[in-house]
């Protein structure tokens, strides 16, 4: 069963997919811990959050957290804001963060559109990653898509000067769009003329994630997408 949201255009369907024992078992005891209500009227402090301070990057749609918790263990000096608001997924990660005591992941579980817009501060986040966000292939679809010219500004709001922006996608069509909308922002610039090619030292490290394994099983290209707030 599937059920739309029709307040604006929303990025998502919420769907009520399967849940395991373990995944609901993670939320009804660890979200306590780790995730933040969403609260429209407070920005976050992340030295509240985190307890300490480091700098802060802002995973967008994790899916289910595999490359979240594989990042933050890599990387025990940056902390990592995680939103989805698939729960199956949110479980997921739960349960890896709290088996594997992970400090620096805090997730909320909400529309990331208005968690980027009511919840976090101007110039206070070092990294965006949005790394497969849905195609919404359909050229009806398409305004549902996450990378628009408005959110775009958004995200480069809350970016600190030298923060940058990381997405990734398989859908080409998609992947182009980001780059038309992403070059219009202009506060933000790529150090790479067209798509991030790898390897570099510039892209921050990003283990494959469920989604990209998908594309490239049906043979599609990955696009990277990386662009850093100048001003
Ligand atoms: C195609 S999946 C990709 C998941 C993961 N990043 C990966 O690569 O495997 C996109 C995810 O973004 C989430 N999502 C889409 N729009 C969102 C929004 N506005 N707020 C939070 N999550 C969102 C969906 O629930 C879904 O889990």
């Amino acid at each position: 069963m599937e059920e739309v949201l029709h307040r604006t255009i929303k990025s998502f369907v919420l769907r009520s997919g399967r849940i395991t024992k373990l995944q609901q078992h993670a939320l009804d005891n660890y979200a306590q811990l780790y995730c933040i209500p969403y609260e429209a009227e407070k920005k976050l402090d992340f030295v509240q959050v985190f307890h300490n301070t480091k700098q802060t990057v802002v995973e967008i749609g994790f899916g289910d957290g595999e490359a979240t918790h594989q990042m933050a263990e890599r990387n025990p000096d940056i902390n990592y804001l995680a939103l989805e608001v698939y729960p199956p997924g949110v479980g997921a990660l739960l349960d890896v963060v709290h088996t594997r005591q992970l400090p620096n992941v805090r997730i909320v579980q909400y529309d990331a559109s208005e968690v980027v817009q009511n919840m976090l501060a101007d110039s206070s986040v070092s990294g965006f990653h949005i790394f497969f966000p849905d195609p919404w292939q359909k050229k009806r679809h398409n305004k549902r898509r996450l990378i628009n010219p408005a959110f775009t500004a958004l995200l480069a709001d809350k970016l600190k000067t030298g923060g940058y922006i990381y997405c990734a996608t398989d859908w080409e069509d998609y992947a182009l769009q980001m780059q038309d909308v992403l070059r219009g922002e202009a506060r933000i610039s790529s150090p790479f003329s067209g798509f991030a090619e790898k390897p570099n030292d510039i892209v921050p490290w990003r283990p494959q994630t469920k989604f990209e394994r998908k594309g490239v099983s049906a043979g599609r290209r990955i696009f990277e997408s990386y662009f850093v707030k100048t001003c």
